[in-house]
Order: C-alpha cells, then structure tokens, then sequence
C-alpha cells in the first residue's frame, strides 16, 4: 500500500515540478517555486486522484485538478501565515519572513490564477461541475478564515462554533478534493455525496489534530512553531474545552492570559499548557477527534463499490491521525 501511495506522490510531484512559470518578475513567482518544492504531505490531490479511481477511472483523468487543488492550499498557507504571524512552515522560513508580507500576499494572489489555469485543463464534459464544485469551496475557506480570525477577539465561542470554522476553513477542501475526483469518474451522486462527507469529516479530524499538535507536536518533526495557536489565541476545540471544564480560580487563570496584552510568549505557551495537561485536555481532543474519525469512516462504508477498492482511502485516512507532522 505504501509503494502504490509513494507512486501516487511521485506523479503528482512531478506534475508540480513541471509547472510552467513565467521568466520575470522573479520575486513574483521565486516565493511560488520555493513553497510548491518544501513538499508537504499532498494529502488533497492525493485524496483527488483516489476519489476518481475508486469510481474505476485512470488517475491520469483527474491530476489537473489534483494539481490545481494542491496548488491552491499551497495559497492558502502563504496568507494564512501572514494572518496567524507564522514564522515556520515545513520546517523552513514562511514567505513573508523570507521576503515580505506583501510578497506574501502578491505570490498568494498568483498561486490563485495559477490553480485556476491548472483547473482549466480537467477533461470535458466535466470541467463546468469541478469549476463550480471548487469555486463554492475557494469561497467557503475564505469564510472559515474569517471566522478564524474574528474568533481570536471574541469571548464566547461554543465548540458548535468551532466545528462550524473549521468545517469552512478545513474539511471543505477535502470534501471537495475528493469529490472533484469521483466527479471525473462518473460517480453516482449519491456516492459522491458520500464521499465528500467522508472527507468533510475526515477533515474536521485532520484539524483538530494540527491543533492538538500545535500544542503537543515535536517542531523539528511538525515543521511549524509550537504553540502558534496559544500565543495567538486561537479559540481551538482544546481551548474551549479547557475554559468549559476548568473551576473558577483556573479559567480566571485562562482569561487572564487571554486578556494579557504584554507577556513573555514562551511563559504564556507553558502557562495554558499546563493547565491543558492538569484538566485532561489531551484526551478530550483526542476522543473528539476519534469520533469525527469513525463518522467518516461510516460515509466511507456506505458507498457502493467493492470494499476492497477502498482500501487506499482507509490507509490514507489512518495515516492522516497518526500523524505526527
Ligand atoms: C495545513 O495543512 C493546514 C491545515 C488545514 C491544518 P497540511 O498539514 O496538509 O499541510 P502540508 O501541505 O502537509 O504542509
Ligand atoms: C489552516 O489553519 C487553515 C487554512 C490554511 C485555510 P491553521 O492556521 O491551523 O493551519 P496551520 O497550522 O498554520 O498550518
Ligand atoms: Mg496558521
Ligand atoms: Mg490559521
Ligand atoms: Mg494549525
């Protein structure tokens, strides 16, 4: 299964290797260059390609816009970094430390037409269904982000909120990247609305571990700064809980260091953890996580195709919780 799955990274690293890049302005596209080679896990097109062949079409079908999807959560990270003040980012310098918040926002701009030439190439008769399908989703990470951000300077935020977020701002792409896939493969609507669910769910999975690990991650392995979330007050599901099940002397404790505007980084990040660690908030996020988990796994089940066809989905799926970068 690892071999099929590395063959399955290979061409879609090839594809981005391949990409064409206008010969100037360079600190226009040198930032595009430098984010599309750092890698990363290409859990999206990966999740495109697999989408198409579980409907029993060639991945070749679907790499554009497997290409085109990669391309735009590449974009997504640049302002994302810029909005959460991110120095790291697969364990290197994030864009705008290497070059400058505008650079940022410029190249980010570009990634975007980028992916949108990249889409251009799926295969008729399929290109005005993908077209909208990833359209409705480039709009709804827009949403979640500000969501994101207006949520760092509100009080009252329920866990309800949150999974709302990070719906938008996450598990939409995956849902999406997948669907997109089995779109191209003539996939049963049925099915394919199943599919996405899989992902969504799998994706609101997937971020509530990236929060987990932005407490609890090694940053060597993790390749970001640890506690990014705490500094910038992230209303995390880990957060919330903490502030829902702390007495009053701790939560008092929280909303001090919430309220804070002046503090040493690394105390308020050990601070919050450990009062994360005394109220179990490890467990907590894990068992939420779990259950988000096994929702998708039961979309996943439910679609009418063989079993055995799905088995680099459930690999990919267990891979994407154990991870640990
Ligand atoms: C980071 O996504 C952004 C989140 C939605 C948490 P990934 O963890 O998939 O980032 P890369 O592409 O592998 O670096
Ligand atoms: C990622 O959220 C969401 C998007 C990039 C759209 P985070 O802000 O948690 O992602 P990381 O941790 O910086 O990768
Ligand atoms: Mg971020
Ligand atoms: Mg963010
Ligand atoms: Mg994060």
């Amino acid at each position: 299964m690892e071999t099929k799955l590395n063959q399955y990274l290979a061409e879609i690293n090839d594809t981005i290797a391949h990409i064409h890049y206008p010969a100037a302005p360079d600190g226009l596209y040198e930032p595009v260059r430098y984010t599309l080679s750092l890698g990363g896990k290409r859990i999206r097109p990966l999740l495109t390609l697999m989408g198409c062949e579980l409907f029993g079409k060639h991945r070749s079908e679907a790499i554009a816009p497997a290409t085109a999807i990669e391309i735009f959560h590449n974009f997504t990270l640049l302002h994302d970094d810029v909005m959460d003040k991110a120095e790291l980012r697969r364990g290197k310098p994030t864009v705008h430390c290497v070059w400058n918040e505008n650079t940022a926002i410029l190249s980010g701009d570009v990634m975007q037409i980028m992916a949108y030439k990249e889409l251009s190439k799926t295969p008729q008769p399929y290109l005005k269904e993908v077209l909208n399908l990833f359209s409705k989703m480039a709009a709804e990470i827009c949403e979640g982000q500000q969501y994101d951000m207006e949520f760092e300077n509100k009080t009252e935020v329920s866990t309800n909120d949150y999974i709302m977020m990070i719906r938008l701002k996450t598990a939409v792409l995956l849902g999406c990247a997948l669907k997109i896939g089995a779109t191209i493969a003539d996939a049963p609507q049925q099915d394919a609305e199943l599919l996405y669910r899989f992902g969504e769910d799998l994706g609101l999975a997937f971020q509530l571990k990236d929060d987990y690990l932005d407490v609890y991650g090694d940053s060597r392995v993790f390749g970001k700064k640890i506690g990014g979330d705490i500094l910038n007050n992230k209303k995390t599901f880990m957060l919330i809980s903490a502030l829902n099940n702390a007495d009053d002397t701790t939560r008092s404790e929280l909303n001090r260091w919430i309220e804070k505007k002046s503090f040493n980084p690394e105390e308020k990040i050990s601070a919050i953890t450990r009062i994360y660690n005394q109220l179990g908030i490890d467990r907590i996020c894990e068992n939420e996580m779990e259950k988000r988990y096994r929702n998708a796994l039961k979309s996943l089940q439910k679609i009418q195709v063989e079993e055995d066809r799905k088995e680099m989905l459930y690999y990919l799926a267990e891979q994407m919780m154990k991870r640990t970068v």
